[in-house]
């Protein structure tokens, strides 16, 4: 059979493959659920499988190149090929030209649509090929079967779509407009994920924090209100969400961190740069004093919450001075974690075609001393740390005999040796720490 043709009977088995976010994992397991609940079997690896679904991210660099090097990879010594499918924001932003450019592919899905997948996996194995990237708001997720089983931590979307059109990101075109589920949904998603394993939950929004709905009562209520609900459901013992924009952080929801035990101290607070000309030319919206003194009022509340960031060096335009104003501001924040990009032109969006685009090596160089500047803030927020009596949740073993790893509250990795098991929490006294994970000392007696 040559590479380009499908086999003709429905898939039995399949494997997805998801890239990018929390979200596109999010995504890539209701896909996965949703494939199960057809009678498939889901198999890990991905080349044997009869069916192949490509999970993928548009946001940064070669999305579409890197999306076309799988797809050639797929192809099996013998000639043949799974069923391919590119779902997610490739997908959305490029599905026609895919189809026109790689013949194997025979499904293309975009992120409001998977709840077609079925379908569209059956008209392929049929003979045909299917393409749908429409972005009909909330339909999807009510044609998603139930969630059964998850893992100690779950994820839940909670919010999609972004209507802050930043200059240098495709999301507000590849998930569409802010759109959030409504609560009830949620509150009864969130015990499907507790009855079935999950200790924490991360709430998940492109802008999760612009997450509104009315509450059982009829009552328009943030984050915060979401929060507390799922918070009085004594099996769930952790509450995180990400990512937030400054700009939607409310009073109700800062109030919520001094006052939710289960609601942990971490906040992925993106700032992307520390000049206000670039902020401007960004659209961010906000100011490098007005992210400042919203972190004060959060940290007043929370003295010890961990900040989190998203960085771009090498925005269109950007000065070397105007990026020392970065580094200066990370030292400032003392951030316990960040992730750091070089600007990538993305097709469609303003920054695009705007002038002046820093050269590579400028920002090569640029990126280095952002990264070292964050490892230093991250091993001092770690080092700070020593000392601290905490709850673990356990994730996994570790390598060495006896060893587990799982999270802190601040969302640092621990690693500490014992007899437990995966979902357990386990108090811990924290003794050493690296830039990316410290060991625990496990207690005889609880933490308060
Ligand atoms: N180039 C580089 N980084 C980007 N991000 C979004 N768009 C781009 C781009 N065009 C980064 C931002 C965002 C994170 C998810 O990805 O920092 O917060
Ligand atoms: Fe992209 Fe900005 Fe929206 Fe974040 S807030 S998803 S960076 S447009």
């Amino acid at each position: 059979m040559p590479a380009s043709s499908a086999p003709k009977s429905f898939p039995k088995t399949f494997s997805v493959k998801s890239f990018g976010c929390q979200m596109n994992v999010y995504d890539g397991e209701r896909m996965a659920e949703l494939l199960g609940a057809q009678g498939m079997t889901a198999v890990s690896g991905g080349e044997d499988a009869d069916l192949v679904v490509l999970n993928t991210c548009h946001i940064r660099e070669r999305a579409t190149e890197k999306v076309y090097s799988d797809i050639g990879r797929l192809r099996r010594e013998d000639g043949t090929a799974p069923l391919i499918a590119v779902a997610g924001c490739v997908a959305q932003a490029e599905g026609e030209e895919i189809m026109a450019r790689a013949p194997s592919v025979k499904v293309v899905v975009g992120p409001q649509s998977y709840h077609h997948l079925p379908d569209m996996v059956a008209r392929a194995a049929a003979g045909g090929r299917a393409t749908e990237t429409d972005m009909p708001a909330q339909a999807k997720f009510a044609a998603l079967p139930k969630r059964r089983k998850s893992g100690p931590s779950a994820f839940l979307t909670v919010q999609e779509g972004c209507d802050k059109f930043c200059t240098y990101c495709v999301v507000p075109y590849t998930r569409g407009a802010e759109i959030s589920r409504p609560f009830n949904d949620l509150v009864e998603e969130a015990r499907l994920l507790v009855a079935g394993g999950a200790r924490e939950i991360t709430l998940l929004g492109q802008n999760v924090n612009a997450w509104t709905s009315e509450d059982d009562k009829g009552r328009t209520i943030g984050l915060d209100g979401l929060i507390r609900a799922l918070a009085a459901d004594p099996d769930l013992s952790r509450i995180r969400y990400t990512t937030s924009h400054p700009n939607d952080m409310t009073e109700g929801l800062i109030a919520a961190h001094g006052e939710i035990d289960k609601l942990m101290p971490f906040l992925h607070l993106p700032v992307q740069a520390g000049s206000d000309r670039v902020l401007a030319a960004m659209n961010r919206s906000h100011t490098v004093s007005s992210y400042l003194s919203l972190l004060d009022r959060i940290r007043a509340v929370r003295p010890d919450i961990a900040i989190s960031g998203d960085f771009i060096v090498g925005f269109p335009g950007e000065t070397p001075s105007e990026f020392n104003e970065t580094v200066k501001l990370v030292e400032a924040v003392g951030y316990a974690q960040a992730f750091s990009f070089k600007y990538s032109p993305r097709p469609g969006t303003p920054a695009a075609t705007m002038a002046d685009h820093v050269p590579a090596v400028e920002m090569d160089e640029r990126l280095q001393r952002l990264q070292a500047a964050l490892q230093r803030s991250s091993l001092a927020f770690n080092q700070a740390s020593i000392g601290r009596r905490c709850t673990v949740l356990v994730e996994r073993r570790g390598k060495l005999p006896g060893q587990w790893l799982g999270k802190s509250p601040w969302l640092q990795s621990v690693h500490f040796i014992g007899d437990f098991a995966i979902g357990d929490l386990v108090d811990v006294e924290l003794i050493e720490a690296g830039p990316n994970s410290l060991s625990g000392r496990v207690l005889q007696t609880p933490v308060e």
